[in-house]
């Protein structure tokens, strides 16, 4: 064992040789656990994101969009194409994001990870489903975030989301 060449007296050159030694032991201990997580991203975030994330992804992982307009439905496929390259689709489907402006820094948050592949086009619809679908199964959380904004902010949340309604009505 390596602990074993370390002699007892703890002159700094041995406390720099054991410091060594540790940050080795942990190097290799760490690198098989980045490596596994490499393709999520996650293993920066502290404890407290990591629980709400996990929260979520106990959630279902699919949402009913039989009722939504064909546009939107379209848009669903994009979504769970693109949204499930590194983690769980139910991590977004539960997420307690409703406002349009959570979504969209959360989409171009994704868009600009690595190896994300998520073009402006895909990153549009995908925002557009998401703040539809959070207007409708999300209605209470939005109504209640929404309650909590200063007028004017709340009045160009609501345009927004209006102006999605709109322009997918009837398509
Ligand atoms: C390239 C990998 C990657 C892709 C693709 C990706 N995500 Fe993520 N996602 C992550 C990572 C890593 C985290 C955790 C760290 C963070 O929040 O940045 C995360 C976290 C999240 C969270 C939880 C944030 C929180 O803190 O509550 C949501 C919601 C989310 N992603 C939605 C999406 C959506 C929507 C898409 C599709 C547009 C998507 N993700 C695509 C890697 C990805």
């Amino acid at each position: 064992m390596w602990i074993e060449v370390i002699p007892d007296d703890f002159s700094d050159s041995t406390l720099a040789m054991k410091i060594k030694f540790l940050s080795l032991l942990a190097a290799t201990l760490l690198l098989p656990i980045s490596y596994a997580h490499a393709g999520a991203g996650d293993e920066n975030l502290d404890a407290a994101t990591k629980a709400r994330i996990a929260l979520f992804e106990k959630g279902p992982d699919k949402i009913d969009v039989s009722a939504y307009p064909k546009g939107i439905q379209a848009d669903y496929r994009v979504f769970r194409e693109k949204c499930t390259l590194c983690h769980k689709l139910s991590r977004p489907i539960n997420s307690d994001y409703v406002l349009p402006s959570e979504w969209s820094r959360y989409v171009k948050r994704m868009m600009f990870k690595p190896g994300s592949n998520i073009s402006k086009v895909a990153a549009k619809r995908i925002y557009e489903f998401l703040v539809f679908d959070a207007s409708v199964r999300k209605k209470a959380e939005l109504d209640a975030k929404l309650a909590k904004l200063a007028p004017a902010e709340r009045n160009a949340m609501v345009a927004k989301i209006d102006a999605i309604h709109q322009e997918y009505a009837g398509k």
